[in-house]
């Protein structure tokens, strides 16, 4: 029998989405959220109703049905070199003020499957050729496992590299299959980046401090408290004078933070 999603059960799926990521899904998603899960439930799927589903997610032991469902209801579109003018500040961090650095840490958060990262690491590869010979590491995290074991993986549908500045960059750090389509990132550029599953609203367990860290595209998802939380704790794991990034079209106006607004979408704590 084909599944209908009761305002009742939205608000118990939603809240349990709540629950897990600190994002609130208004109830005009309701459509959506039914639309995204009915690849869990219907005839011949794994759970006959979104009642059936909510009581298994919240006997989920493993995180494994978890990990699914928040994969499903999360927006994980991304791609190389995206905005591509907050890759200058990399470059000209680690040609600059980064050099006497003993160590570089560069984050990633909500990487989504990984291109963005990667793009970080195509440039310090690009801008540092005795990059071995240092301490510098890129760490990409996102709440999904599902996109974290493609971002492990880094191999990618062609058709979904857009054109930037950076295609020659691309171009020299990975390998082209026209045949299959695909494009894989070389280990000199895997090597310098490590991805792991965090939740941006839970405790950070970093032992170093960050001197970029792009949010890119992330907060958008977020209420007014959500967002001023996640701000403070990513501020508190920030090097002084080190940089965070957010996407384009993404302002803090209104929004309660301690960090010092640069330009656009470039902010930096206060040295
Ligand atoms: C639209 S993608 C942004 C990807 C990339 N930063 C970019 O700008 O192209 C947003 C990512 O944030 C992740 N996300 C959502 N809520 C999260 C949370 N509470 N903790 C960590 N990551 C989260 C999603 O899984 C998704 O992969």
């Amino acid at each position: 029998m084909m599944s209908t999603l009761s305002p009742a059960m939205f608000t118990r799926l939603s809240g349990l989405f709540y629950e897990i990521t600190g994002i609130r899904l208004k109830e005009y998603k309701r459509y959506l959220l039914e639309y995204r899960l009915m690849r869990l439930v219907g005839p011949d799927r794994r759970f006959s109703s979104f009642e059936e589903l909510y009581e298994a997610l919240r006997e989920d032991h493993t995180g494994e049905l978890r990990g699914l469902f928040v994969h499903l209801l999360t927006t994980n579109y991304t791609y190389f070199f995206r905005e591509s003018l907050h890759f200058s500040v990399v470059r000209e961090y680690l040609q600059g003020r980064g050099r006497e650095e003993p160590y570089v840490r560069i984050w990633s958060a909500g990487c989504a499957t990984g291109e963005e990262t990667y793009s970080i690491a195509m440039v310090v590869r690009d801008a540092l050729p005795d990059v071995d010979a240092r301490d510098l590491k890129i760490l990409g995290t996102d709440i999904s496992p599902e996109v974290l074991y493609v971002a492990h993986a880094g191999v990618y549908p062609i058709r979904k590299v857009q054109t930037s500045p950076y295609d020659h960059l691309l171009a020299r750090y990975c390998r082209f299959d026209e045949g299959e389509g695909i494009l894989e990132v070389k280990d000199e550029v895997k090597r310098l980046v490590t991805f792991r599953r965090l939740n941006l609203m839970e405790p950070y367990p970093f032992r170093r401090m960050f001197d970029v860290v792009f949010l890119r595209n992330v907060l958008i998802y977020f209420d007014l408290p959500e967002k001023e939380r996640i701000l403070s704790k990513v501020y508190d794991v920030v090097k002084p004078e080190g940089y965070l990034i957010l996407g384009l079209s993404e302002s803090l106006v209104g929004v309660r933070h301690r960090f010092l607004h640069l330009k656009a979408s470039i902010y930096s704590k206060r040295g």
